[in-house]
């Protein structure tokens, strides 16, 4: 394989694995590589990958794999040169080099998570996603939500959307309590299994980090286990405002960041956790009301629970006039 092989012009996303169906010199090298670090030898293996890459330079999983073994290795610094080498070969960063960058900072920076990463990550899980979360896991979101819901006597909504709506199973749960039910999704592939329950009135492919305000007039809108993939909400807490009716719902979980340690964060498992804080600061910049927050484990990760927060929050019925300054202001 040269650096100009087909190898090469397929290579953003293959696998060891599928490059070793490729050629030859780096090939062998890349597998002789992947055997060392099984077997424990690191600076082996970080050795023979470097003179594999230097071969097929334009190889993103080859450089995103010696970044790990680095990594793993103690050299940092080399692990972060190798990771913007990924970043540098496919700018999407499908393979969400951008995130263990910034993991490998001392304190982590990145306030988004980059779009064709979750599209990818959510495309390859469709298929076990249910298996995976709902039974080995015991992810309970839309259940937490509607409980949450019902108990602020919250119980018909006539225009209901789904934001993050995955294989549909908040879509499920909702589904009694709605009458339009819409859900958007960045994975073609999670939608794809939405659409089989048939439970959806509307499904559509979108980022939902970067929707366009105009579409107003939902009184429900939700997001089941969504937001830990967005990072910073300042965005979609406006857009949300905007695209809710006065009165209506937005309904969402959360991973708990405790108290002292910021806004948000991404943690190791590449999920942002926010601060019950930060969001309530937000929702009211927005124009919600108060918000209702309930405190449960959402899920199972590694054996640990991971706490949740699920957030209810009212959008403001009516701007009133403050008298000192005669700024617009919303309330509850
Ligand atoms: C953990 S799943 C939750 C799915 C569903 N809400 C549920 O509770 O079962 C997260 C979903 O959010 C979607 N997602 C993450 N970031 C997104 C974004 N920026 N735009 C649209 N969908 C996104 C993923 O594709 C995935 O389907």
């Amino acid at each position: 394989m040269t650096g100009t092989g087909t190898g090469v012009r397929r290579s953003h996303l293959m696998t060891i694995h599928e490059f070793s169906s490729g050629d030859l010199i780096a090939d062998r090298r890349a597998d002789y590589a992947l055997a060392l670090a099984g077997s424990g030898d690191l600076p082996a293996a970080i050795d023979l990958m470097n003179q594999a890459l230097d071969l097929v330079p334009g190889w993103a999983a080859g450089w995103f794999r010696l970044a790990e073994w680095q990594e793993a290795a103690g050299d940092t610094d080399a692990a972060r040169d190798s990771w913007r080498r990924v970043v540098q070969i496919d700018p999407a960063d499908r393979l969400g080099a951008g995130l263990r960058l910034d993991l490998a900072r001392t304190v982590p920076v990145t306030e988004a998570m980059p779009a064709a990463f979750v599209e990818t990550l959510f495309d390859q899980y469709a298929e076990r996603f249910e298996t995976s979360l709902v039974d080995q896991l015991g992810y309970q979101g839309p259940a937490q939500i509607v409980e949450a819901l019902l108990l602020a006597g919250r119980t018909r909504f006539e225009r209901v959307l789904d934001l993050g709506c995955g294989t549909g199973l908040m879509g499920q749960a909702i589904r009694p309590h709605a009458g339009w039910l819409e859900g958007y999704d960045i994975s073609g592939r999670m939608l794809a299994q939405a659409r089989v329950k048939g439970v959806y009135d509307a499904l559509h492919k979108r980022d939902v980090s970067r929707l366009e305000l105009g579409g107003a007039g939902f009184d429900l809108i939700l997001a089941a286990d969504v937001f830990i993939y967005v990072g910073a909400l300042e965005q979609i807490m406006g857009w949300a405002a905007a695209s809710v009716s006065p009165g209506g719902v937005l309904a969402f979980t959360l991973e708990e960041l405790p108290e002292g340690e910021g806004d948000l964060r991404l943690r190791p498992s590449r999920r942002y956790a926010h601060s019950a804080d930060y969001v309530e600061k937000l929702l009211e910049q927005a124009g919600f009301g108060a918000p209702s927050f309930s405190r449960a484990t959402l899920r199972m990760d590694a054996g640990q629970p991971v706490s949740g927060l699920t957030v209810l929050a009212v959008r403001a019925t009516q701007p009133f006039r403050r008298e000192t300054d005669g700024e617009e202001m919303a309330s509850a």
